[in-house]
């Protein structure tokens, strides 16, 4: 099998798709077959009708319910496409490829682990929680945001069984006052932990991968780039590894190894 052959066309049909935020959206979307076969931290590439560009917009997912047959993501409005998206109602549809890239890894016998997701990288966060309480490994959550208003996800780290769930955010309307970083440093000192997942804004995701490397503990993160094909064919998502070489974002990724990457 190709790497190229997991990735699909499917109908995506509009469940729920609202504001929960100022600026973040969250879409509820069915596609069976898709939601049947996303794995954590995977992402998908949605066309969206009325946008001017022509491009799919990637998007990770926070849950997939294979027996509802839905997807579960949450958006920030930034331009073009992500605005004209928030304008699909319930029961609209349009195409979405995917499951795309490579997820979270969790090994056998993992010890207590830590998610940590920045802005809109809350969702794949999210979804790794999700896979560490599938697999009974015990897990802390950080979500941070600029502002209370920006901030999601925090409750549902709780609800899929977080030890803690904590939220930061720069202004400090809510939660701890301070960046991610802060609260993992904190966390680290408090405890032993085995792995840490990550996803966010590329400065938070390098100083939560430092700060990893200090103190000898695993870390996957999961990388952004901007994304033309989604699937192999373009090169616009190259990633430079410690190594000096480059992977694609979009087929070796999102998901990386801390380690691997070259900040
Ligand atoms: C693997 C992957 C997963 C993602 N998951 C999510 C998610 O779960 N939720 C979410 O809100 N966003 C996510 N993004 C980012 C999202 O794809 C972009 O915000 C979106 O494509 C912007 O499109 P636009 O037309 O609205 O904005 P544009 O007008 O195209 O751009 C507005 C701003 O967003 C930046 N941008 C555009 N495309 C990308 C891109 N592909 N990656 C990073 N920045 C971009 C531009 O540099 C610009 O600053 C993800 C991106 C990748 C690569
Ligand atoms: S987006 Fe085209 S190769 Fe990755």
């Amino acid at each position: 099998m190709t790497l190229m052959s997991r990735v699909r066309e499917h109908a995506y049909t509009v469940v729920e798709n609202e504001a929960v935020g100022d600026g973040i959206w969250r879409m509820v979307f069915s596609a069976p077959e898709l939601a049947g076969s996303l794995e954590p931290g995977q992402f998908m590439n949605f066309l969206v009708p009325g946008a001017k560009q022509i491009l799919r917009v990637p998007l990770s997912f926070a849950s997939a319910d294979a027996e509802s047959g839905t997807v579960e993501v949450i958006y920030a409005v930034v331009g073009d496409a992500t605005r004209a998206l928030t304008g699909m109602a319930a029961g609209e549809s349009s195409s979405v490829l995917g499951p795309s890239g490579n997820g979270w890894r969790v090994r056998e016998g993992q010890g207590r682990s830590v998610v940590v997701g920045g802005g809109v990288g809350a969702p794949p966060a999210v979804a790794a929680a999700g896979l560490l309480a599938k697999k009974g490994v015990a897990f802390d959550g950080v979500l941070g945001a600029q502002t209370a208003s920006k901030l999601w996800g925090v409750e549902r780290l709780g609800e899929l069984g977080a030890g803690l769930a904590l939220a930061t955010t720069d202004d400090g309307s809510f939660g701890i006052k301070g960046f991610t970083t802060d609260a993992l440093r904190e966390l680290l000192s408090q405890g032993d932990y085995d792995t840490v997942y990550t996803c966010g804004p590329q400065v938070m995701m390098r100083g939560i991968a430092a700060i990893c490397r200090e103190a000898g503990i695993k870390c996957q993160v999961s990388m952004e780039r901007m994304m033309s094909c989604g699937f192999g064919a373009c090169n616009t998502c190259n990633v430079l590894m410690a190594d000096g070489t480059y992977k694609s974002c979009c087929m070796n990724g999102p998901v990386f190894d801390a380690e691997e990457v070259a900040w």
